[in-house]
């Protein structure tokens, strides 16, 4: 799959087949994390891999919006530096590159950011100086992945050159 392929099939899933990821696709995704570019080249984040399933069970509890990763193969927390200018960036650089390096090899993945904060803290042993930026799911799909992604045109969120003008067959030929 090259790379505009994953970035235009790739859906959010929140239900996942039972199928074990092997570990060289975790090791995969995690290495894409860790070689995504960060601001000044911090690397300030941090990455817990959950994959025990009673700590995805508590992860799930410890979650307001998103119960769904009980379900998952595996999760990555992605912890970040708010002192650290950009550190948000970064954060969704490093996971959309989890993701696309995951759907690559056929493993789906959903995000979300709703955590009680001090389970979620205690629970990971998470340090003060770090936040939890987002949580990611992982896992074979439950069911084959064939939506539709629900999307603006590119003409009502592109323009050329000015804000409001509109874009034309022209500016992309
Ligand atoms: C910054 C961000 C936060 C999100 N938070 C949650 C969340 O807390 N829970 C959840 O189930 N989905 C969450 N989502 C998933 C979005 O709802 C989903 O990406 C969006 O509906 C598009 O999905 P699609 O790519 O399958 O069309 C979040 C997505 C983003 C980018």
């Amino acid at each position: 799959m090259d790379a505009f392929e994953a970035i235009a099939t790739k859906l959010d899933v929140r239900e996942f087949a039972s199928k074990k990821v092997p570990g060289e696709v975790k090791r995969k995704v995690l290495e894409a994390a860790r070689l995504t570019a960060s601001s000044r080249n911090s690397q300030h984040w941090r990455f817990i891999l959950v994959q025990d399933r009673a700590n995805l069970k508590r992860l799930a509890a410890d979650s307001t919006s998103g119960k769904w990763v009980e379900g998952a193969d595996f999760a990555v927390m992605i912890l970040t530096d708010p002192t650290v200018n950009g550190n948000m960036i970064d954060a969704g650089r490093a996971l959309q590159d989890m993701e696309l390096a995951a759907w690559d090899s056929g493993v789906a993945s959903g995000i979300y950011v709703g955590v009680v904060e001090d389970a979620v803290r205690r629970d990971y042993a998470i340090p003060d100086g770090l936040r939890v930026s987002a949580i990611l799911g992982f896992g074979y799909p439950k069911r084959r992945i064939v939506g539709r992604k629900n999307r603006k045109p590119l003409e009502e969120l592109v323009f050329p050159e000015r804000y409001g003008e509109r874009l034309q067959p022209s500016n992309l030929a």
